[in-house]
């Protein structure tokens, strides 16, 4: 059912927030009677007219890492992401909350919303920016405007569940990917402040709930390939870390590593990166750039030298294979890092898991296992192959099986260490009107009829979840 909304549509809001920054720019290096200037007050006063609509006041707010008009939550649109994020640093840097922005701001002079954002511009450093910047705009009676303090609650949303938190820090760490490529696509150099936090988020995240964090890496998106699996990688790469006992403070550094891996995609054509059907010589070389690339861009990341140089070699190594014989090809002889040894499975894994546009059908989570064991020793380091396919399960987590009843399951739990190959699953119940799947009852593949003494189900097969168009991660969490 869809609500009537006083939210003023995404395109005035996107207008507003650029005539906002255009604003705050010009009056850092221009005096208030500069045309250019007084020009870029006028563009702002009248795009806060635009979004007044009915209303005499408009509310903008931050909380959670998202903005809100009017106390509703901004989705993150294509080509705004950087726009919104922007908005939500901007405000953060000073500490604030927010503004109220009211109509009064027709009658006020130009060169009093200039001053007013200068002063906007001054509170960054100063010791309480909100006290500073509510006397400051006092004193210059700019009434038109009142900030807000900076509070971490989210609007509307009261303490959120385990599931809740999990999902929204999955589309968080999408969000920090978006952010980033977004702005070195328009040769920009981003900082990683945000997804520095994020990653200690989803390391915070995983320390509470493992199979939670886990069951998240199943979340597939065909539109949004690169960047889910730039997280699922990340998600993977420090499950699998944890489990043979990498110290927490280190995976925070690996999750960064995870998330910016293929940030060099960026720079190869869409027409090669989903070409359907084989790849000229040419096409793979440039395919084979991106790691090197992808080195390239994380150098370029606003950071300091320490943390950059500590992201670099991961994402250089992650296609290199065990035995160096992938690419970029190179005349070094030391083995590739740990982190780079992590990297390579949980991005093989990830990849052949996933539909591409080039190709529709994936492996199940168990056949890419049974496929990636193929290359051990020479793909992948032996022991930390053994170690994921060990943390994993036989039967992965988000596995859609095929039983012998004629139902269709998804892993939940696996068996171990009693049943490796008797996991736990929830039976997927078709709505008959909708064609849709929604979550049964939950069944142990261990379990027997007690007067036969025979499972009362069987494993015949298994599905891939593209298939059936659900995401496993509905039914796990
Ligand atoms: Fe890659
Ligand atoms: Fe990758």
């Amino acid at each position: 059912m869809s609500e009537k909304t006083d939210r003023p549509d995404n395109r005035i809001i996107e207008t507003l927030i650029r005539a906002f920054f255009s604003m705050v720019q010009t009056s850092r290096i221009h005096r208030d009677n500069n045309q250019l200037a007084l020009k870029c007050a006028q563009n702002f006063v009248a795009s806060c007219q635009a979004a007044f609509q009915n209303q005499g006041e408009l509310r903008l707010r931050i909380a959670n890492d998202r903005l809100y008009v009017q106390e509703e939550k901004l989705g993150f649109q294509r080509g705004t992401v950087a726009l919104i994020q922007n908005m939500i640093e901007y405000l953060e840097r000073r500490s604030l909350g927010g503004f109220n922005i009211s109509e009064a701001i027709r009658q006020c002079p130009l060169e009093q919303v200039l001053n007013a954002a200068r002063l906007i511009n001054t509170a960054q450093g100063q010791q309480d920016p909100f006290e500073w910047l509510t006397s400051e705009l006092e004193a210059c009676r700019a009434h038109w405007i009142t900030p807000q303090p900076h509070s971490e609650t989210d609007l509307n949303e009261p303490a959120m569940e385990l599931k809740e938190r999990a999902l929204k820090t999955y589309s968080y760490a999408l969000t920090s990917v978006k952010v980033v490529v977004e702005k070195i696509a328009s040769h920009k150099h981003p900082g990683i402040r945000h997804a520095t936090r994020l990653a200690q988020s989803m390391v915070d995240l995983m320390i509470e709930n493992e199979s939670v964090f886990m069951a998240l890496s199943t979340i597939r998106d065909y539109d949004d390939y690169t960047f889910t699996h730039s997280v699922n990688v990340a998600i993977l790469s420090m499950c699998l870390a944890k489990h043979i006992g990498v110290p927490k403070q280190s995976l925070e550094r690996l999750s960064l590593c995870g998330l910016f891996h293929d940030l060099g995609k960026i720079d190869i054509p869409k027409s090669v990166l989903n070409k359907e059907g084989k790849l000229t010589d040419e096409e793979f070389k440039q395919i084979q750039m991106h790691s090197l690339l992808s080195v390239q861009h994380i150098a370029t990341l606003r950071a300091s030298r320490e943390r950059k140089a500590s992201m670099l070699i991961p994402p250089f190594e992650h296609h290199l294979k065990y035995d160096l014989s992938g690419y970029p090809q190179t005349h070094r002889r030391n083995p590739i890092s740990f982190f780079g040894r992590i990297l390579t499975i949980s991005d093989v894994f990830d990849a052949i898991t996933s539909p591409r546009i080039y190709r529709p059908t994936a492996l199940s989570p168990d056949r890419a296992l049974k496929f990636m064991y193929k290359g051990t020793g020479k793909d992948f380091d032996p022991i930390l192959l053994k170690a994921f396919i060990d943390m994993i399960g036989l039967i992965p987590l988000g596995t859609v099986l095929e039983l012998d009843t004629g139902e269709l399951a998804v892993v939940v739990k696996n068996g171990k260490p009693v049943h490796p190959a008797r996991p736990r699953a929830v039976v997927l119940n078709k709505d008959e009107q909708t064609g849709e799947f929604y979550k049964g009852k939950t069944i142990s593949l261990a379990d027997k009829d007690l007067t036969s003494g025979k499972y009362l189900r069987n494993i015949v097969g298994t599905r891939h979840c593209s298939h059936l168009n659900i995401q496993p991660v509905d039914f796990m969490l």
